[in-house]
């Protein structure tokens, strides 16, 4: 009688420590964009072509793009332009969440970037160009700050 009940205490503790969560606090993997790219592609598989406010819960400002393309404007419009990854302003996993005031601050750098094209660089009648325009990378060139002022150039060779 002791044996069993000794061997079934034995037999929990087990399954206690197998589903302990001690394991889950190992540190994180790290970000993988190319993994989380895949990913949102397949949860959006045959629905690329439609509208992003359709497909995607939180969509704002890129109404009238496709899936596909509200995707390549994250990876390379954004991501890339500034020099980061989805994380500077996406929770990934949570990509409709507003909690990153980045994602906000990117939302409004939209809609100055629309300004300057429609209002002001379409109004410059004595420009040569027929359709001058501004995107991210223009200002921000791969930084999250975009430079002032030139680097500092390096010495002249003698
Ligand atoms: C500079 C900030 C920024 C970066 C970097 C960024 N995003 Fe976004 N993301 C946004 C904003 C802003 C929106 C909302 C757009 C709108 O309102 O039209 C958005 C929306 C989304 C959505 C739609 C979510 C929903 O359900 O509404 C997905 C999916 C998404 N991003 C994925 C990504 C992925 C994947 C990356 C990395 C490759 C990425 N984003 C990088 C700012 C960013
Ligand atoms: C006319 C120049 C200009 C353009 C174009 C521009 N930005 Fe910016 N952006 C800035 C400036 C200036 C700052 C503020 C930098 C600082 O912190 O002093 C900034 C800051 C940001 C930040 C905050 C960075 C941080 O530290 O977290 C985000 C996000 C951002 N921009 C996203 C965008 C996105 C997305 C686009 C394209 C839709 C864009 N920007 C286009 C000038 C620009």
């Amino acid at each position: 009688m002791s044996l069993i009940r000794s061997s079934l205490w034995c037999a929990l503790t087990l399954v206690v420590v197998a589903i302990s969560p001690a394991h889950a606090q190992s540190p994180e993997a790290p970000f993988d964009q190319a993994k989380a790219l895949a990913e949102l592609r397949k949860s959006i598989e045959g629905k690329e072509d439609q509208q992003a406010v359709d497909v995607f819960m939180n969509v704002k400002q890129y109404k009238g793009v496709t899936a596909e393309r509200l995707l390549r404007i994250m990876e390379f419009g954004f991501s890339r332009s500034l020099g980061v990854t989805c994380t500077h302003c996406h929770v990934p996993g949570e990509w409709e969440s507003d909690d990153k005031g980045a994602k906000e601050t990117a939302r409004a750098m939209s809609a100055m970037v629309s300004a300057i094209n429609n209002d002001y660089l379409k109004n410059i009648t004595t420009l040569n160009s027929a359709n001058p325009s501004v995107n991210c990378t223009t200002c921000h060139r791969g930084q999250k700050r975009p430079a002032l002022e030139l680097p500092t150039p390096p010495p002249a060779a003698h």
